[in-house]
């Protein structure tokens, strides 16, 4: 995979959400690659001192003053936007919350950044703007039918960005993320949400013994075990395809959506196993009803990424992603109890 940009000049990023998880090592890969960044994030659900390059401005980014402000102060190259609400429960039963932050923040932040001249924006997307797979590996041609206010909130803005670039030249690339996962390599940083609700980081939460045990809901699923699987793909690897992503951006390249996942899924139960044997614990299982909405597999083929951005996946080993966020998990878990 080449990394290097194919562009003179420091460059100039503003990170929305750059406090979250995601976010946070998006912020560090920016630093490190010789960018001058800024973080915009509210600390709804971030973390200050996860930051560690670049400026760092608290706000919403729904706060159109603030926006123009911090756009004015710096002719920014790009923004990439990981800012949003994540909780599929909590949207349903609160969807005015997820429509208000994830879309019309967002179409603040779009509007703000075209009256300052940016014009170049790479967005969170994700998997569940899919819904039921209609079949196996997942890619950019399967019907978008999402089943919750999150994964419509989220498809929202990308059918907005379409609209953008057809009527004003906006360029966009839509990153849907399939399971984001694993941890700063480094051991800075890592997963911390509050609530957790992500598969690995609770499992490793039963293996340090922060909790009792891994609730699994459903194990009567037409899958290997009967448990669901997922494609999981490390926090390194989903930089790596941003930078891709701006890299193209800069090159004048199309507005455009990829999905990013590893390809090949794997079960809860498989992931529970490796997480016991990558951290030696016995880790206790208690598995409930299947949840509604749930479907028993998402991976996503993510060859058009491969292909149009050269985009490779370098920690695809579950062991190894396992291996990164148990590291985090043991360093860091006293900082959230
Ligand atoms: N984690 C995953 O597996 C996954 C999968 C698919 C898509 N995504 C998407 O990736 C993005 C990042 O996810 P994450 O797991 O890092 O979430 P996160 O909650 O850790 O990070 C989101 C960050 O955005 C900030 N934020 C939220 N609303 C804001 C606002 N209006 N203004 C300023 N800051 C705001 C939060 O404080 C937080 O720091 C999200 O858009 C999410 O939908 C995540």
């Amino acid at each position: 995979m080449r990394l290097e940009l194919d562009w003179m000049g420091e460059m100039k990023i503003l990170v929305v959400g750059g406090a979250g998880y995601i976010g946070s090592h998006m912020v560090k890969w920016l630093g490190q690659h010789g960018c001058a960044v800024t973080t915009l994030d509210d600390l709804s659900s971030g973390h200050r001192e996860a930051v560690l390059y670049g400026e760092w401005v608290q706000g919403n980014c729904g706060d159109r003053a603030l926006l123009d402000q911090v756009l004015a102060a710096g002719r920014f190259d790009a923004v990439m936007h990981f800012a949003s609400f994540i909780q599929v429960g909590e949207s349903v039963q609160q969807p005015d919350k997820y429509y208000h932050n994830n879309v019309v923040n967002t179409l603040t932040l779009l509007d703000a950044m075209r009256a300052h001249g940016v014009s170049r924006f790479i967005f969170s997307s994700t998997a569940a703007t899919f819904g039921e797979p209609q079949y196996t590996p997942i890619d950019e041609r399967h019907p978008q039918q999402p089943l919750n206010p999150y994964g419509r909130s989220k498809l929202m803005v990308e059918q907005l960005l379409a609209d953008y670039d057809q009527a004003y030249g906006f360029k966009s690339v839509c990153l849907r993320y399939f399971n984001a996962a694993g941890a700063d390599p480094d051991g800075q940083l890592g997963e911390r949400h509050d609530p957790e609700t992500h598969l690995i980081p609770l499992v490793l939460q039963a293996a340090s013994g922060r909790r009792r045990q891994i609730s699994v809901f459903g194990n009567d699923y037409p899958t290997v075990d009967g448990t669901c699987i997922r494609d999981y793909i490390h926090i390194q690897d989903l930089c790596a395809a941003h930078w891709l992503a701006l890299n193209s951006l800069l090159q004048a390249g199309p507005s455009q959506a990829y999905n990013l996942g590893n390809g090949s899924g794997f079960s809860v139960n498989e992931v529970i196993e490796t997480a016991r044997q990558v951290t030696g614990q016995p880790i206790a299982v208690d598995y409930q009803p299947r949840r509604p909405g749930d479907p028993a597999r998402l991976v996503a083929d993510a060859s058009l990424a491969r292909s149009q951005l050269g985009w490779q996946p370098q920690f695809s080993q579950l062991s190894t992603i396992i291996e990164h966020a148990w590291q985090w998990e043991l360093q860091h878990c006293k900082l959230d109890n």
